[in-house]
């Protein structure tokens, strides 16, 4: 997001840098000859002259739809706003950053248990369940890799890291292959038990060796610290 913010910014910056250099563009300039307004409005006379209108000038009638287009983003983007709002108010409802990772493994196996108990014939809902469960995961990896194990290695708990990190691997080639072999396969429901054996042994190790034993090292404000990155993080890939 801060890179397309900063694109944005700096484009604006060159259009108006451009201003104060004196280049006003041909509509500013009352000695250059200007085109005929008809030639940019019959684009079917001829592929050359279409080829010199810019891809970013637009003709007349444009202005609502334009308008109403960027309304509509505008929209789109408060709503997503709001929802990363209320996703991260949630999170942070939840406590240290411990807590808030424990509380998002219990909600990736509530997914599993779902998955669990449906049929071949449930196709669509296998492959919704999959599709929530691949994001559930993708967000509390993202977490997990640019913050915590990050800090574990600083701590000096850097094989434990590597370990924990490793087996995220292992997460999202279970999610490949499930996207592979279809949700109608008599396989699916076997490798979806394999997956969860695997995401809940590792969360057995976050949650009863490796963060109980980073975190009573921590001081408050690294604790705070931490907690407050997983948040932030979390409201991005919400
Ligand atoms: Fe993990
Ligand atoms: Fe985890």
């Amino acid at each position: 997001m801060a890179t397309r913010t900063q694109s944005r910014s700096s484009s604006s910056n060159r259009s108006s840098t451009g201003n104060r250099r004196g280049n006003p563009g041909n509509a500013g300039n009352p000695n250059q000859p200007r085109k005929a307004d008809g030639e940019f409005t019959s684009r079917s006379n001829s592929r050359s002259r279409g080829s010199d209108r810019s891809a970013f000038s637009w003709g007349e009638g444009a202005g609502p739809i334009l308008g109403a287009a960027l309304a509509g983003a505008a929209i789109g983007f408060a709503a997503n706003y709001g929802r990363k709002a209320l996703m991260q108010g949630m999170q942070a409802a939840a406590g240290d950053w411990d807590e808030i990772l424990a509380t998002e493994h219990d909600m990736a196996l509530a997914i599993f248990d779902k998955m669990l108990a449906t049929d071949q014939s449930q196709t669509f809902k296998r492959k919704m369940l999959l599709m929530k469960l691949t994001h559930a995961l993708d967000k509390h990896a993202h977490q997990e890799e640019m913050v915590v194990y990050p800090a574990l290695r600083e701590a000096n708990e850097a094989v434990d890291a590597d370990h924990l990190e490793g087996e995220h691997g292992y997460i999202k080639t279970f999610i490949y292959e499930l996207n592979e072999m279809g949700a109608d396969s008599p396989n699916w429901l076997e490798k979806v038990r394999e997956f969860r054996q695997l995401v809940s042994s590792h969360a057995h190790m976050e949650e009863e060796e490796v963060f109980p034993r980073f975190k009573q090292d921590l001081t408050d404000e690294q604790n705070a610290r931490i907690t407050s990155l997983v948040n932030r993080d979390g409201f991005w890939m919400a």
